[in-house]
């Protein structure tokens, strides 16, 4: 794939992050993600790809835009076929109450390379790339801890683990005092703190826990491309009724939802790019910014597998020259 759509992700991320920050605070979810969602669709329309939705807003019935199966992008005859991934807005509630770690998504990879993933809960462990290869989701909780101190050269009572604030996660949460391991609790967006686990300065060495199917595979196709590892498995029955779930899964061609998920089932192969921007402030980038004379500023980060590189890229934006961006 041309290196230079990395650029072009970053403008669909961008576009969700600015309609989608104007609702930080205002109490009303719905629209937040609504704006994410017009701002990436209508942005998407002007890529050169032949893309379809794998991972998105819901199914077709469910969703008008942005559903999976959804074709994507100013397809010409040598287009490339690619799998998109994409989450508008990762943390809706977060955006609602304006608390932290909301951010806009994408993850782009060859046909067939991304995991069809219901919307479901899954287990999920993720590590950064200095304890890349030490991980095992089947192990106990103090193994995984351990091998990641060692890796990390800390001392266990060094190591922070990161995951969701959910009553699911009492008896994790027991485990992981009982090592004498930090623990960092977080509202919303765990794709978010997936990824800062790979940035030493977030102070999260490990992400534990239960948090959206989709968004495990769009997490871990960003740590595909920095060089960190996540691991999950389906948890069939606690979002929906377990038979529902199974169905679900089946129709999308994962026919034993007990597989543990590896990097190569969620995100295959070296040809993946994924880019964010941030909505509300996070541990690696900034919300968007408002200025005078509608301008506003928006901060990303963008990073394809092929060479690992991870550029981060701030932008100011004249919204009175964009169309579609006025108020
Ligand atoms: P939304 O933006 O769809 O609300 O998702 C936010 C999120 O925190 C995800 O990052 C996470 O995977 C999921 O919700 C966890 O689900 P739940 O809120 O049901 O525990």
């Amino acid at each position: 794939m041309n290196r230079n759509l990395a650029l072009n992700l970053v403008r669909v991320t961008e576009a969700a992050a600015l309609l989608s920050a104007r609702y930080l605070g205002r109490g009303d979810k719905v629209a937040a993600d609504q704006a994410a969602v017009d701002g990436m669709r209508s942005m998407f329309d002007t890529l050169d790809i032949d893309g379809e939705v794998v991972i998105g807003e819901g199914e077709m019935d469910e969703a008008p835009m942005l559903y999976i199966g959804e074709q994507i992008g100013k397809a010409k005859q040598d287009s490339i076929k690619v799998d998109i991934a994409v989450d508008p807005l990762d943390g809706t509630t977060a955006v609602a109450k304006g608390l932290p770690n909301a951010i806009s998504v994408v993850a782009i990879a060859p046909k067939g390379c991304l995991l069809h993933a219901p919307d479901m809960y899954m287990d999920k462990i993720a590590v950064g790339p200095k304890a890349a290869g030490t991980i095992d989701i089947q192990a106990s909780v103090s193994d995984n801890i351990r091998a990641v101190a060692k890796a990390l050269n800390k001392d266990v009572s060094d190591i922070t683990i990161t995951m969701l604030d959910r009553t699911r996660h009492d008896e994790l949460i027991d485990k992981i005092r009982k090592t004498g391991a930090r623990i960092k609790l977080f509202k919303d967006g765990d794709v978010a703190a997936a990824i800062a686990t790979c940035f030493d300065d977030s102070g999260v060495d490990i992400l534990m826990g239960i948090g959206g199917a989709p968004e495990g595979v769009i997490a871990a196709a960003a740590l595909k491309c920095m060089g960190g590892e996540f691991q999950g498995k389906l948890v069939p029955g606690l979002y929906n009724s377990k038979e529902e779930e199974i169905q679900r899964c089946d129709k999308m061609g994962i026919n034993d939802v007990n597989k543990i998920l590896f990097m190569e089932d969620l995100a295959k192969g070296n040809e993946i790019f994924f880019a964010a921007t941030g909505i509300s402030d996070g541990d690696f980038l900034k919300g968007v910014v408002y200025y005078e004379n509608n301008t506003a500023k928006t901060h990303s980060m963008v990073t394809r597998a092929e060479t690992g590189t991870i550029r981060f890229v701030e932008a100011i934006h004249k919204l009175d020259k964009k169309p579609g961006y006025a108020k």
